[in-house]
């Protein structure tokens, strides 16, 4: 173990979905690979009455469930168990707190204070975890997405957090900043010569953002229908990919350096007028469909529905980043929950030659691709023409991909989940792959533009479970010659 990744942990919210689902399978995964320090311990924190071993055989339960069986080893599950305790809390309420504290038994160890909660006690837990002496001038706090529903609400949430924890210990997650293939992005972008050059609005003509997701609402229907799906994905996940293909290079790799540059981006986003709806944003919701062969029902009818919500499960909208390197290029985004199959790919579209001498016919197919998968089967390709073998076929064109697949070029990797990374960055003090105060502002001024231009009752476009989206978002790229990627 490295000695600069010892630390105490205490998750709040321990029996909840994402800690059962995501971070104690992660943490285990640390465990197996030899990266949790020897003494660092877990602490769960969570409502219910139960005692360390009925805790951790729940833990053990699910890492069965979401651990697949041939990584689970014995040995490493047993060290893993043996680092879990387990304190019965009313986190509104101060009084348990101490016991925190006494857990801690002034161990010298940083520690880390994880909130899987809902942001709007975020403020209470800091407080009493500060005004029960749990905290010194060493401790971390990571919080989870969404911090608030707009900026004045997220704001007053930063706030609270701001009033125990200095920013430079807090540790805000986006997840998909945590993926390996997002992180790629900045390899790819500033270790290549050949993209660093070509990266402007001088030779790209537009970029594809694409988020497909094929589960629907699953359980989550009073969490999502106040969101949808701007606030859920938009706000953070796609935003931080934006901010990654169209940032300027940083001057290093410092946590800060990188925020910085985001920044600028996010503060460049061309805001939203009212004339954009329906044109140039396009808002939908699933009705009943098909799924792989399976028939699925619509979101008004999913458990626990409001059946007049007009919450968005999809959104695809045209942006941009107005500021000289990307002045005129457009910025299609898509996002939506049961979509056809789940997808997250950037598409960077270069522009064509300025003079072109091959079939006039085929003058549309002769300009490069940037395919960038980040999931599933993440990979890179690049779109490349050549000339289409065969003697009768003159100097007829071709496109055909340079593919580099990361499983088959890399297949001894195993390839992380984001949150293993993210807690590893967490434990060695790292922030880069966190975000800022400022940038969950930015993004959401932006998002705030949106949602002032829809009107609190517009009704979004239906979609077809199982398909890719209303009518209008195909229409929206399609009005400008364009059309969404399909090939691989
Ligand atoms: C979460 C959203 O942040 O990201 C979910 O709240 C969404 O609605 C999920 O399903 C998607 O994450 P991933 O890693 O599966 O792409």
């Amino acid at each position: 173990g490295d000695i600069d990744t010892e630390i105490d942990l205490a998750l709040f919210g321990a029996l909840g979905d994402l800690a059962q689902r995501k971070l104690f399978p992660a943490l285990f995964h640390l465990e197996r690979e030899g990266l949790l320090a020897p003494d660092t311990r877990l602490l769960g924190l969570a409502r219910q009455e139960l005692d360390v071993d009925a805790f951790r055989s729940r833990i053990e339960k699910a890492l069965k469930t979401y651990v697949k069986a041939e990584e689970l080893d014995r040995e490493a599950l047993a060290r893993f168990l043996a680092r879990l305790d387990f304190l019965p809390l009313d986190f509104t309420k101060p009084e348990g707190y101490a016991a925190i504290r006494e857990w801690r038994q002034e161990a010298a160890r940083p520690m880390v204070v994880y909130l899987s909660v809902a942001a709007k006690i975020y403020g209470d837990i800091c407080r009493h975890l500060e005004a029960s002496g749990s905290l010194d001038d060493e401790s971390r706090v990571v919080v989870e997405k969404p911090i608030g529903y707009d900026l004045a609400s997220s704001a007053e949430i930063n706030d609270a957090i701001g009033a125990v924890f200095p920013e430079s210990r807090i540790y805000r997650i986006d997840h998909y900043l945590g993926k390996e293939t997002v992180q790629n992005l900045i390899a790819l972008r500033f270790a290549n010569p050949l993209f660093g050059t070509q990266w402007n609005q001088n030779h790209i003509s537009h970029v594809e953002i694409t988020v497909a997701e094929k589960v629907g609402i699953e359980g989550r229907w009073g969490y999502f229908d106040d969101a949808g799906q701007l606030r859920d994905m938009v706000q953070n996940h796609l935003l931080q990919l934006v901010c990654l293909i169209a940032m300027d290079p940083p001057a290093n790799l410092d946590a800060d350096a990188i925020r910085d540059e985001k920044v600028k981006v996010l503060k460049a986003l061309k805001p939203f007028t009212d004339d954009m709806l329906g044109r140039d944003v396009v808002r939908g919701q699933y009705i009943a469909g098909t799924i792989d062969g399976r028939s699925v029902p619509g979101y008004l009818e999913e458990e626990g529905a409001n059946r007049a919500s007009h919450t968005e499960t999809f959104v695809a909208m045209k942006t941009g980043v107005a500021n000289w390197r990307w002045a005129g290029v457009p910025f299609y985004l898509r996002t939506g929950k049961r979509m056809p199959e789940k997808l997250s790919q950037i598409v960077i579209h270069f522009r064509q030659q300025p003079h072109y001498i091959f079939d006039p016919d085929q003058r549309e197919l002769a300009a490069n691709k940037l395919v960038i998968r980040l999931q599933p089967e993440e990979g890179i390709a690049l779109e490349v023409l050549t000339k289409d073998s065969g003697l009768d076929k003159g100097m007829r064109l071709r496109r055909g991909p340079l593919h580099l697949d990361f499983s088959s070029a890399f297949p001894k990797t195993r390839i992380p989940d984001a949150y293993e990374r993210l807690l590893l960055e967490v434990m060695k003090g790292q922030q880069y792959l966190f975000v800022r105060r400022d940038e969950v502002e930015h993004a959401w001024r932006w998002c705030d533009s949106l949602i002032a231009a829809w009107e609190d009752d517009e009704v979004p476009r239906r979609y077809p479970a199982g398909s890719w989206g209303p009518v209008a978002s195909i229409a929206m790229i399609t009005q400008d010659g364009r059309s969404w990627y399909e090939d691989y």
